[in-house]
């Protein structure tokens, strides 16, 4: 596969080496929601809006907290900071977040019909802030690092729309796949729809890689997941070809083999996955990402330090991108996300 990136113009290019399978001489390293939550500087920019979607709306400001990370962490890319559920809330299924709960849909999706009145998103239009939060972005990033773009995966999506707030096991969207199959695949069309001409739009206004974060995975029977899961991942891997792309399906090792034969570059790993397996399992030809248990940066600077090396180790050093094995955690101290990130910067193999 040929990409049409220009690495020439970055100053630090790893990630998208590593994503393509070149060698790099060191490890490249970022955290899965590395942007807002565990920030000072984050908080404070917060503070001054009347929440999350304001921010994620302006532009500049949704700007100003993906580079944050860069300035504070030193990490090797930053990733647009945003949301999955932009995409329905661009389909006309419009959430909040609420403090302390988490997001919220007013409205969800229960019948066939209820998913006729929905629209496929037009990113010029609906998601305009995200495109222009990415040209902005990428002018004041000026070459530091690349930038990753990303949208949340059809399953997950779905479950939102279907439970409307997050759930332990969100049984309401797993029963409205026996109960309606047909209307699953429908909303899961739609969605699929809407999210390749969404990382398209990302790419043209910038994003230099992107991620397909597939959360709820984990919680499907494998004949479901193969169904309703990978079979609109596929669609997305086969549209989106403009740039590498990563999927991360949390808590899928039963469908690594499946995953590992998506037309996409790299797979990400959570903990539960071995680099020893998912490699067994998926090839020599992908790169990984992963996968250190974000509990690892409570533990001790000592035991942090032991196990990011086993980590390293474990990976070989080449077609692998370091990162947790799910976003860092909000109470996380960032002395320890540094840490780790300096350990990883410095590691000989
Ligand atoms: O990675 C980054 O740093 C970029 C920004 C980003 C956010 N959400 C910002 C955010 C990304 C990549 C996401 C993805 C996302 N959002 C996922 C997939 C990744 C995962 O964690 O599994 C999911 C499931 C969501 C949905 C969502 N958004 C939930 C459940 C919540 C509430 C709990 C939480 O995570 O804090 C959000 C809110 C949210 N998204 C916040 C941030 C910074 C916190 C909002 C605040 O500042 O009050």
């Amino acid at each position: 596969m040929v990409y049409y990136y220009c690495t020439v113009n970055f100053e630090n290019d790893l990630i998208l080496r590593a994503a393509n399978g070149e060698n790099v001489e060191r490890v490249p390293v970022w955290l899965m929601r590395q942007a807002g939550r565990i920030l000072p500087e984050y908080r404070a920019v917060r503070a001054s809006l009347s929440g999350f979607k304001e921010l994620v709306e302006t532009p500049e400001l949704a700007a100003e907290v993906t580079i944050q990370p860069v300035d504070l962490l030193g990490v090797d890319a930053a990733i647009i900071f945003s949301d999955i559920l932009v995409i329905p809330d661009a389909m006309g299924l419009p959430y909040r977040m609420e403090k302390g709960v988490g997001p919220i849909f007013d409205t969800t999706i229960k019948s066939a019909s209820d998913i006729l009145k929905l629209k496929i998103a037009d990113p010029y239009f609906d998601l305009k802030y995200v495109t222009d939060a990415i040209s902005i972005t990428k002018k004041e990033l000026n070459g530091r690092v690349p930038l990753i773009g990303f949208a949340g995966a059809p399953w997950t999506i779905f479950s939102y729309m279907i439970e409307g707030k997050g759930s332990k096991t969100f049984s309401e969207a797993r029963k409205f796949l026996y109960q309606e199959p047909e209307a699953a695949h429908d909303l899961l069309q739609k969605i699929t729809d809407s999210t390749i001409v969404y990382l398209k739009a990302q790419i043209e206004a910038g994003a230099d890689m992107v991620q397909l974060f597939d959360s709820w995975a984990g919680i499907l029977p494998k004949v479901h997941y193969l169904e309703f899961g990978l079979n609109y991942l596929r669609q997305i891997c086969d549209a989106v070809n403009e740039v590498p792309i990563t999927v991360f399906a949390k808590g899928a090792w039963f469908a690594i083999e499946e995953i590992g034969r998506l037309n996409c570059n790299t797979i990400g790993l959570d903990w539960h996955t071995s680099s020893e397996m998912a490699r067994r399992l998926i090839g020599k030809e992908k790169t990984l990402q992963g996968n250190l248990d974000p509990c690892l940066l409570y533990a001790s600077n000592e035991e942090l330090v032991l196990e990011t090396k086993s980590m390293l180790n474990n990976f070989g050093g080449q077609k692998h991108i370091a990162n947790l094995g799910h976003g860092v955690y909000p109470d996380t101290n960032p002395e320890k996300v540094k840490l780790f990130i300096n350990t990883i910067k410095e590691h000989k193999f």
